[in-house]
């Protein structure tokens, strides 16, 4: 076992790569050959697959992309470099000079010295037709190739990017990160949601469940936060998670990724409230400042008119039936088309973990929704039944006491205030980038009768 100084130092003095003895040619990215500053002819390499494919009397011009930018590099070759296999779609890699470009549509330009086709592309096969702009339902059918098209290698760029801005939020204000399970034995929303998992094959006795128990996918981490706002006074997790509803709505997916927080120690559904809009505003901003190309794109192509807007809060208490999704969109629509907070639900509507407010007759929960333009419900989150006996009480009537003796326990052992949010973040991709149906902002979409890959 190293000890940490030992393993640092280990660390930087060995290396496994061999020296080289002739310098090899720089391979850069179509990005970073994009933004060099001063392209004067150095010797570089670029790998990727090509955009398009130009043929003049004594010039050849193609486009190649290899997914670092929305921008293609242009590389510049003698026309005697014509062949059928540089054809749309196919893999290539280019050496040559990095030299300033004559043309105003871009900076800098590859003059191709050697052009090596990694794999061919079938053109006429290909489903994708060069400088086509496709529908994304048309997309949608080539889950294994649609990666290729500009339109969706701009939103996974946007995905990848706000990914890292939701952990960047959270480091930055103190919250450590936990990896909540995937397979759990509860169901938090309990609303019978599940998909439960068993062995393909039955192991040894057939009816023995594999874990004791029935086990299920879990539908939310929420309750392992809450256990680790016991001894962390704030936690996060993202990662993925499965609701079987049977639903082939443009926001529902059966696997999508949720942003969880948990804060102890709090007591108002407006500091909570404060923290939400937080993640939501920073996050933006970053995508925004980082990858404006893509986010332009899909505003430009896919929802004219789309506008992220700032927003002013405004705040309406809701009393009655669950709210639809009709609903929903004719409160933001009411509020002036900005994000809107709905607090404090009918007890009787949500889930037992939520904070009664005891305002009977009404007889409410601090519970908090965030509806948004286009897509409705973007996050849920609420205050925590942190008294022992409310809680009891709360379990008893749902008829939970036995399965969860253990989050009683979070109760008896030093129980605080808390409170926290679930954010979709599915939701949130179609938010800022205007995309109509979720399935669109996610690699592999899963949901009712389609598991594609
Ligand atoms: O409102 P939900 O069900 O809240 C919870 O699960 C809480 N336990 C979270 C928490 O407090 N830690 O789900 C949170 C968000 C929703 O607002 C919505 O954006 C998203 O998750 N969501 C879905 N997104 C895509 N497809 C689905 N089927 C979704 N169900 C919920
Ligand atoms: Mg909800």
């Amino acid at each position: 076992m190293f000890g940490a100084r030992c393993l640092l130092r280990a660390l930087r003095s060995c290396s496994s790569a061999p020296c080289p003895r002739h310098k090899p040619t720089a391979k850069l990215s179509v990005r970073d050959a994009l933004g060099a500053q001063n392209a004067s002819g150095e010797l570089v390499k670029v790998q990727g697959w090509i955009r398009s494919v130009r043929s003049q009397k004594e010039v050849l011009f193609l486009h190649v992309n290899d997914g670092s930018s929305l921008e293609s590099l242009q590389v510049v070759a003698d026309s005697s470099f014509d062949s059928r296999e540089l054809a749309f779609g196919s893999s290539v890699e280019v050496q040559g000079q990095l030299v300033k470009s004559l043309s105003k549509r871009q900076n800098v330009e590859l003059k191709a010295e050697k052009i090596e086709v990694v794999g061919n592309c079938d053109a006429k096969a290909f489903p994708f037709k060069y400088k086509e702009r496709h529908p994304l339902e048309y997309l949608r059918q080539y889950p294994h190739l649609r990666c290729r098209t500009n339109v969706l290698g701009s939103i996974l760029r946007v995905r990848s990017e706000a990914t890292a801005a939701i952990h960047s939020f959270f480091k930055d204000s103190g919250f450590v990160h936990i990896h909540t399970p995937v397979i759990t034995s509860n169901d938090c929303e309990g609303a019978g949601e599940l998909f439960q998992v068993e062995p393909s094959s039955k192991i040894k006795v057939p009816e023995e469940n594999f874990f004791n128990v029935p086990v299920f996918l879990t539908v939310s981490g929420q309750l392992h936060l809450e256990v680790m706002s016991g001894a962390f006074t704030q936690v996060f997790t993202f990662g993925p998670t499965f609701r079987a509803e049977n639903s082939q709505s443009r926001r529902h997916l059966a696997e999508f990724y949720m942003v969880e927080a948990e804060i102890s120690f709090l007591e108002s559904l407006q500091d909570l409230m404060q923290v939400m809009e937080g993640l939501f505003k920073t996050t933006t901003m970053t995508v925004l400042s980082n990858c404006p190309e893509d986010v332009e794109l899909c505003h430009k192509f896919i929802a004219p008119g789309q506008k992220i807007r700032t927003y002013a809060k405004k705040q309406l208490s809701n009393w009655g039936a669950d709210l639809h999704t009709e609903h929903e969109k004719y409160l933001v629509k009411h509020c002036g088309d900005i994000p809107v907070f709905v607090i404090n639900y009918p007890l009787a509507l949500k889930p037992f973990y939520m904070r009664d407010n005891e305002d009977s007759p009404q007889h409410t929960v601090a519970a908090v929704d965030l509806l948004v333009p286009g897509v409705g419900e973007l996050f849920g989150g609420s205050l925590r039944e942190e008294r022992y006996h409310f809680l009891e009480q709360q379990l008893a009537r749902s008829g939970l006491t036995e399965a969860y003796q253990w989050y009683l326990d979070l109760r008896r052992f030093g129980s605080v205030p808390h409170g926290g949010f679930g954010m979709g973040f599915e939701r949130y991709l179609q938010c800022i980038l205007g995309i109509d149906n979720i399935k669109d902002v996610i690699p592999f979409p899963r949901f009712t009768h389609s598991c594609l890959l």
